[in-house]
């Protein structure tokens, strides 16, 4: 059951909520800002200048926890937007984003300047490095990894079994690695256990069934390598190359 019914700030910079569960919560004050209908479990600690939209929900207790016993982090400056909901045990530097009804499980770590779109589901236990971007509606399950600076585009999968729902499924989970500056397309699916390099670029709509080298183009199903992003020309005539941008005109 609840124990404070109310917020507590405390030092350092950072504002420990202690509201009582699940109850809606209204504080505004400095530059954090709590709509009055989100709700926020105990030891969910926002850092200065957190924007936290209608409805969203923020340290929801895992199955088998209760609330309040894991903590909840979210970094300065970030904008939580409504409907959101972010489980207990997240732990996510400044400046994150979230879009509207954007879920997150338990137990991701998560670093600065992260944003994740619109009703895209991120599971537990998946590591997201700084400046990483993630657009709406993708699904990223457990033990994912995406290194700082990687881009997911709309409505990618990544996968962690590759056989559903065979008895020993849950012991073998292993989500795609994303690597540093990687960039996976539109609609694409990424198969488990498998590797992204760095700057590589899956085109929209790929089936990626196995690693990807550093600074390759791979598309179709099965992907296949088409060339390396070096070689790409921009259509338009702004660059010589779109990720060269020492070529730029
Ligand atoms: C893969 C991609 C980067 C290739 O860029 P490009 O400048 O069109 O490159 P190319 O013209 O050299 O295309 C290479 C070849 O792959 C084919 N191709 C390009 N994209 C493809 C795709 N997604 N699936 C299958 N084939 C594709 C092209 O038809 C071309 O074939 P060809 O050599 O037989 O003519 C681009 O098409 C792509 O998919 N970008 C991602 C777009 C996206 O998801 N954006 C998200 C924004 S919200």
């Amino acid at each position: 059951m609840p124990d404070a019914p109310g917020p507590v700030a405390a030092g350092g910079g950072r504002t420990a909520v202690a509201a009582g569960y699940p109850v809606c919560y209204d504080r505004a004050s400095m530059a954090t800002s709590v709509h009055s209908t989100a709700v926020v479990y105990p030891n969910v600690q926002l850092g200065d200048g957190v924007t936290v939209g209608e409805y969203v929900v923020l340290g929801t207790p895992p199955r088998g926890a209760s609330p309040g016993e894991h903590a909840t982090v979210i970094g300065a400056d970030s904008v939580i937007r409504s409907h959101t909901v972010i489980y207990a045990g997240n732990i996510i530097g400044a400046g994150f984003q979230s879009g509207h009804a954007t879920l997150l499980r338990e137990f991701n770590h998560i670093g600065d300047q992260v944003s994740i779109g619109s009703h895209t589901v991120i599971e537990h236990h998946v590591e997201i490095g700084d400046g990483v971007r993630i657009h709406s509606g993708a699904f990223i399950p457990e033990y994912s990894l995406l290194e700082p600076e990687a881009w997911v585009g709309p409505h990618v999968t990544f996968t962690n079994t590759l056989h559903p729902l065979c008895p020993r499924a849950k012991d073998c989970l292993r989500g795609p690695r994303v690597r540093r500056g990687a960039k996976i397309g539109a609609n694409a699916t990424l198969l488990p256990d498998l590797e992204v390099g760095e700057m590589a670029l899956v085109g929209a709509a790929a089936v990626v069934v196995q690693d990807v080298p550093a600074r390759m183009v791979v598309v179709g199903n099965p992907a296949r390598v088409v060339r390396s992003i070096d070689l790409l020309t921009c259509p338009y005539g702004l660059m010589d190359s779109p990720y060269n941008v020492t070529s730029e005109r």
